[in-house]
């Protein structure tokens, strides 16, 4: 479905450009961690060049459903991009469903399905307006698209909103019907840019449940997304990005065997504490993270390392033994927290 082989995009900025502007309601954690792509060269006008996706090799095959994984800045949507024929590479290899992006970007757009990272929906129109007039982009017949639009209808859980303005929607209903959009052309291939950023709990747990069933479906499903647990959910496989790169490719499971102990004991001792108490814990687990806020033990033995803790003159503010995460994978491979960093 997709090959790319050092897959790379680079962008020029004028010495005055600030960086690429971000609606702050996409941004639902302000503290989500970010390390900058490298910054290549420096052009005659003091303007730099970018590598926002740096040699990416990847490959997604038929029915799968595929993770990018990365914090703010990472290159995931730029990824998403090329792949969805929307933004040229500058270097490298690339080929969807067989094809070019280069030279068949409108033949390979036909097939696919994309839901951007914000959301593009026309909110003067209603809901049914919005699948009709995409519908008609694809040149789909009227005789095919009516019924069509009310499957699509029926499968985002919209059928009660069908004649409401999308002004009118709540946020996890907008996005449902932007997944409904991108099904309009019944493609093999689709694409989502963090799906569930800025919903609640409930609505992203809808949502995750539309994605099972497209996945149920056939659809190959290929998404970026910030949140540890959503790419546990529903990655088959997945990427992790950090500054344009790929620093790690697997499934959830084997990534955390590969890269975590089986269990973390987090331990907080209050604000100053932790450094002071980190060398005293020598031995306990394989290995120790110090975060701001809180120490991570790695280990198998999660309970009877946090009685050794509590034997060894120390009693955390508070304890939590819990299973290794990908969290914990990013946390090894990036250096930095995702969540909270
Ligand atoms: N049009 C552009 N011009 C210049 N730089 C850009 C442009 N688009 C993205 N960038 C930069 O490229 C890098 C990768 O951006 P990208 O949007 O792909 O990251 P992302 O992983 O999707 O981040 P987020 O989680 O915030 O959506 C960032 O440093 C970003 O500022
Ligand atoms: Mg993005």
């Amino acid at each position: 479905m997709i090959r790319a082989r050092a897959l790379t995009k680079a962008y020029s900025r004028a010495a005055s450009a600030k960086r690429a502007e971000r609606r702050p309601s996409e941004d639902t954690s302000a503290k989500r961690a970010e390390r900058r792509p490298s910054e290549v060269s420096t052009g005659s006008d003091g303007g730099r060049t970018l590598l926002a996706v740096d040699g990416i090799d990847l490959d997604v095959a038929a029915g799968e459903s595929f993770g990018i994984l990365g914090a703010n800045g990472a290159g995931k949507s730029t990824t998403m991009r090329m792949i969805g024929a929307t933004l040229q590479r500058t270097s490298g290899e690339l080929t969807i469903l067989g094809r070019d992006p280069a030279h068949e970007g409108p033949v390979i757009r036909a097939h696919l399905g994309v839901v951007p990272q914000q959301d593009t929906l026309d909110t003067e129109l209603t809901v049914r307006e919005n699948l009709l007039t995409y519908g008609r982009y694809f040149g789909l017949p009227r005789t095919a698209l009516v019924p069509r639009i009310e499957e699509l209808l029926d499968f985002a859980q919209l059928q009660d909103k069908r004649d409401e303005k999308v002004e009118a929607l709540s946020g996890g209903m907008k996005r449902r019907l932007t997944i409904a959009r991108g099904l309009v052309n019944d493609p093999s291939l689709l694409l989502l840019d963090e799906p569930t950023t800025g919903l609640d709990p409930q609505a992203r747990h809808i949502l995750w449940d539309r994605l099972y069933q497209l996945r149920e479906t056939g659809v190959t499903l290929v998404l970026t997304t910030h949140y540890m647990d959503e790419a546990e959910q529903l990655c088959e496989r997945l990427v992790i990005m950090d500054a344009g790169r790929i620093v790690a490719e697997g499934a959830p499971a084997d990534l955390i065997r590969t890269y975590s102990s089986r269990e973390v004991v987090e331990v907080r001792f209050g604000t100053n504490r932790n450094s002071e108490v980190l060398p005293h814990l020598h031995g306990i687990g394989d290995r120790i993270e110090e975060l701001p806020d809180r120490l991570l033990v790695y280990t198998d033995t999660g309970e009877s390392d946090l009685q050794e803790i509590v034997a060894r003159g120390f009693m955390p503010v508070t304890a939590l033994v819990r299973r290794a995460s990908l969290e914990d994978v990013f946390l090894r491979l990036t250096g930095r927290s995702l969540v909270d960093g």
